[in-house]
């Protein structure tokens, strides 16, 4: 475990206005999607983080030309130089979302050759749905066990014949979507991607292959229909604003108290996670452009709820959100349901004094308590890692956070918003 660590004091009430970094879930798959192209493309309010540096070096490794200016936030990529469709493990172990280049090599190279991607410590993070519905579209797959070997089989003639595919995806998958729809973007027929994901995130990945000249629909209730085109253009995009930065900078004011304005939020990507803020008692006021306007309670109520595919809750506001429950008054019952292992946060918040019980593996009971207490407690994942730090604010001593490699890839310096807020975060060096 590296000995890098986060260090939190009690802080008092936070107050300011943060303007939001990129979304990172809606970069990665947007600078997956750029191997469709072959020229230069603009990427614009892209975030600096771990995850999107190693992006740039997996599109650098393929051949691509890319330049980065974190301060401008402005990504510019010349993909005409792409020659390579192979991603080596040393890259697929570091980060899992590059598994998303596979349908953008499929579509280009007719082939890819993947290193098979590590899970996480928040689940195994198969990628079943996207194989078995890759070779539905007739891409052949062989695996040994580190690479995985994709071809384009072109000698299926019926399937290359049909006009139309459904593909049906027995789970929303945000990564199975977008992987599928990069493929099906290069395919002379419609698809039709059914049960499909609608993230914001996606739908701001959807709006790109839309730029790059792909016909997309978006039929109710939750199917993507997609009609192949043979030469993609480039782009200029600007990324969305980070809905769950926006979560995780909330859910810090609701726990200290205080008030916060998110001018360029996007309320209307948030609405049930907003909702529960406002059943705890907070004030929160969306403006017509959503932006929004928030202002903590006294006396938070504890609420209830249940994590799934969008517009469900969002998983991953799930840690922070059960954070604001520790100390709200009442009771509070919460459900992970969409990875198996997303509650590992739970026993590191009980050695900071939190009265968590667990109902079963994927749901757990929450009692307002009066205090929390800092100790030394190890994060599991991005959000875990967010959720903890959220706690150290309202603890009476530091609070030591560890697992800070989460808190580097998923956020750009989500630290200094905090600080400008008026909260004390130190990231050890
Ligand atoms: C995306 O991950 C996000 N990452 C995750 O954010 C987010 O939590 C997740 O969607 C759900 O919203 C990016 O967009 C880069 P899934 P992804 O495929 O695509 C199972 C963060 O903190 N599944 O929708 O990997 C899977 O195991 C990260 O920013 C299969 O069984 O999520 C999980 O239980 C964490 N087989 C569920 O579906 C598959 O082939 C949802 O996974 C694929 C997924």
């Amino acid at each position: 475990m590296s000995t890098e660590y986060i260090i939190v004091e009690k802080s008092k009430k936070l107050n300011g206005k943060i303007n939001l970094s990129g979304s990172k879930n809606a970069t990665l798959p947007i600078m997956a999607a750029l191997i469709l192209t072959s020229g230069k493309s603009e990427l614009y309010n892209v975030p600096e983080s771990a995850d999107i540096l190693q992006t740039i070096s997996l599109l650098k490794d393929l051949g691509a030309q890319v330049d980065f200016d974190p301060e401008k936030k402005i990504l510019i990529a010349d993909t005409s130089t792409i020659n390579n469709f192979e991603v080596k493990p040393e890259v697929m172990n570091k980060m899992r979302a590059s598994i998303l280049v596979m349908g953008p090599l499929l579509s280009r190279f007719k082939k890819a050759k993947v290193a098979l991607p590590g899970g996480c410590l928040i689940g195994k993070r198969p990628i079943d749905l996207h194989l078995n519905n890759f070779k539905k579209m007739g891409v052949n797959i062989e695996e040994n066990s580190d690479y995985l070997y994709a071809q384009v089989n072109n000698l299926d003639k019926n399937l290359q014949n049909k006009k139309q595919q459904k593909i049906i995806l027995e789970y929303p998958s945000v990564g199975a979507t977008e992987n599928i729809a990069m493929l099906a973007a290069s395919l002379p027929k419609d698809t039709f991607i059914i049960n499909a994901a609608l993230e914001p995130e996606v739908l701001d990945f959807l709006d790109v292959l839309k730029k790059m000249g792909v016909k997309i629909e978006i039929l109710p209730p939750a199917t993507i229909k997609i009609s192949g085109v043979k030469e993609f253009k480039t782009i200029k995009h600007k990324i969305i604003p980070d809905r769950l930065e926006a979560g995780s900078l909330l859910s810090a004011v609701a726990f200290s108290g205080g008030q916060i304005e998110l001018p360029d939020a996007r309320a209307d990507h948030m609405d049930i996670f907003l909702e529960k803020l406002s059943e705890m008692g907070h004030e929160v006021i969306i403006n017509p452009d959503n932006s929004i306007k928030f202002k903590a309670c006294k006396k938070p109520k504890a609420v209830s709820f249940k994590t799934g595919p969008y517009p469900c809750f969002p998983t991953d506001l799930q840690a922070p959100m059960m954070v604001l429950q520790t100390l709200a008054d009442g009771e509070s019952i919460i459900e992970e349901t969409v990875f198996e292992n997303r509650l590992l946060h739970v026993q590191e918040l009980k050695k900071m004094g939190a009265d968590i019980t667990h109902i079963n593996n994927s749901k757990v009971l929450v009692k307002g308590v009066k205090k929390m207490h800092a100790k030394e407690v190890l994060a599991g994942d991005i959000r875990a890692c967010t959720a903890l730090v959220i706690a150290g604010l309202a603890c009476d001593q530091n609070t030591i956070i560890k697992g800070i490699s989460h808190w580097r890839r998923g956020h750009d310096k989500l630290e200094e918003k905090f600080e400008k807020l008026g909260a004390k975060i130190k990231i050890s060096l």
